[in-house]
């Protein structure tokens, strides 16, 4: 983010005397204003009435009515925003989170910098504190702008909201302030992973990635250790280097190790970081290839989410793994029917370079049992397949453990990241079989993403609890939402940081 940051704070001071320059206060569908209305005083309260009996906003979601406030003295706040939350049966915290993307939207048009939440005094359909946590964690999500490459500054830039304060009883106050300290936390986590993928492959690149995980390594209780390609080839790591060849930018394997569990066995989270991915030699059409900057995703979810739990120290043990390279096109790229030895011995028949991810992820799953983790979940933007299944609302989801297939779709939902399961029958895995090899990297009977799924299980260790989620189609924003700009969603972060919390057992 090239401006500061958004910063929400917990207050419980008189609505009616606190200083700032928008009051928010929450409509329900039907035109009716949220009940702690009346503490903003009764002149407030009347201006508000007259314009919800007027039917200026009716409360559908997202919409915004911006008045005057009635009293204009020194130090008192000039506007009253009312912001439509749809109906208040309906109110879920996804809707908040949307709202929350609403109001800063709203504040960055309208200049508005220092602005005070009603609504996170009201019950909704869950409690105060988890309401107030899902409109602070969609106004920070909303808040998020990529301007890096802006030499002109966009008209928002000069002022755009600052400050956002939710309005708490006292006795929640403390504990509202904990939970808006874990949720910036876990939402800079999300825009390190959004920049990361929004950067472009010439800025991006596996050295980028590898410089980014030293520095975290010095700034945090991080042991970072990078395979360069001599490591790699020693390693018999061949998978990452057959993908990495036909660049001029060497790949690398990212290790960052957090322990703050004592002797419990790791949680390893492996993303899959292809800075750029042209397909190689089966290349891609040119239509949308710059979006295969994003083809990183995984790794930079895994970036984003060691950052968060180490800065909250929470009390874990995660190994993250990002396997990283270019995928190019080159007299040194690998060639369709190539076949290479991997990391674990297994012979691998590339048909098609295009099918690179899993290569990369197939040394970088295997490497993952030296640390014997108590359970894998990889992230990668995998499969176009994906997509067609299952659009851009959901992952997939594919395992061969139900228990932890549960747990992080459970933290998927709570996260706001939803997953969707597919399955994995033996059936599946009969198209890798290869006429000279021990399998090979793509099938043709369809089911693309769940035949990747079954290529990847084969270099899991034997029953190790894993899950593979295919962010093909979550992690890339492209319509825009209130919480979620255009461009990289920060997919997977989220729903790891909740899974983490749970993951003491
Ligand atoms: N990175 C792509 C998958 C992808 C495609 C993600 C479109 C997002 C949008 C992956 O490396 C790839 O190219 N997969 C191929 C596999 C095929 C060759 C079996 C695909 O999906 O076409
Ligand atoms: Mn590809
Ligand atoms: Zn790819």
């Amino acid at each position: 983010m090239s401006h500061e940051p958004l910063t929400v704070e917990a207050t419980s001071q008189d609505v009616a005397a606190w200083k700032g320059d928008c009051l928010v206060v929450g409509v329900y569908q039907g035109g009716k204003a949220q009940k702690s209305l009346h503490l903003a005083g009764a002149p407030v309260e009347q201006a508000v009435t007259r314009a919800l009996k007027d039917k200026w906003l009716t409360g559908k979601t997202g919409e915004i009515l911006i008045l005057p406030a009635p009293y204009h003295g020194e130090g008192h706040f000039r506007r009253v925003l009312l912001l439509g939350l749809g109906k208040r049966r309906e109110i879920t915290p996804e809707s908040l989170r949307a709202a929350g993307g609403h109001v800063v939207a709203a504040a960055h048009k309208n200049r508005i910098e220092r602005l005070l939440l009603l609504p996170s005094l009201d019950r909704h359909n869950m409690g105060r504190l988890a309401g107030a946590e899902a409109l602070a964690e969609g106004a920070l999500l909303g808040a998020y702008r990529f301007e890096h490459y802006r030499k002109k500054k966009s008209p928002d830039k000069t002022s755009h909201p600052r400050q956002l304060d939710l309005a708490i009883r006292l006795e929640q106050r403390s504990k509202l302030v904990k939970r808006l300290q874990r949720t910036t936390t876990v939402v800079r986590g999300v825009t390190l992973a959004r920049d990361l993928a929004n950067h472009p492959g010439n800025v991006v690149d596996p050295d980028y990635l590898a410089r980014l995980a030293r520095e975290l390594g010095e700034r945090l209780p991080i042991k970072t250790t990078i395979l360069d390609e001599q490591d790699l080839r020693q390693a018999g790591m061949n998978g990452i280097l057959a993908v990495g060849q036909g660049s001029t930018k060497p790949p690398r394997l990212i290790i960052m190790e957090y322990r703050n569990g004592g002797e419990t066995p790791p949680l390893a989270v492996v993303g899959k970081a292809i800075t750029f991915d042209s397909g190689g030699l089966s290349l891609k059409p040119p239509a949308k290839m710059e979006e295969m900057k994003y083809d990183m995703s995984g790794g930079a979810a895994v970036f984003g989410f060691l950052q968060a739990i180490a800065e909250l120290k929470l009390p874990i043990n995660v190994v993250g793994l990002v396997p990283t390279a270019e995928n190019m096109p080159s007299g040194t790229a690998q060639r369709p029917g190539d076949v290479i030895r991997t990391a674990k011995g297994l012979f691998v028949e590339v048909i098609n370079t295009d099918a690179e991810g899993r290569l990369i992820l197939a040394d970088a799953l295997h490497h993952a049992e030296i640390f014997e983790p108590k359970a894998v979940i990889d992230l990668a933007t995998l499969t176009g397949a994906c997509t067609i299944a299952l659009g851009h609302h959901c992952c997939g989801l594919l395992s061969n453990h139900d228990g932890l297939a549960k747990k992080v779709a459970w933290a998927g939902r709570k996260a706001g990241e939803r997953t969707w399961r597919l399955p994995m029958f033996p059936e599946y895995r009969k198209v890798l079989e290869s006429t000279i090899a021990d399998l090979k990297n793509v099938g043709d009977q369809g089911a693309g993403t769940i035949t990747a799924a079954c290529f990847l299980s084969r270099f899991v260790g034997p029953d190790r609890p894993w899950v593979h989620l295919d962010i093909a189609g979550t992690a890339w924003e492209h319509t825009g939402r209130p919480h979620i700009a255009k461009g990289s969603a920060g997919f997977g972060v989220r729903l790891l940081c909740r899974l983490a919390r749970t993951f003491k057992d």
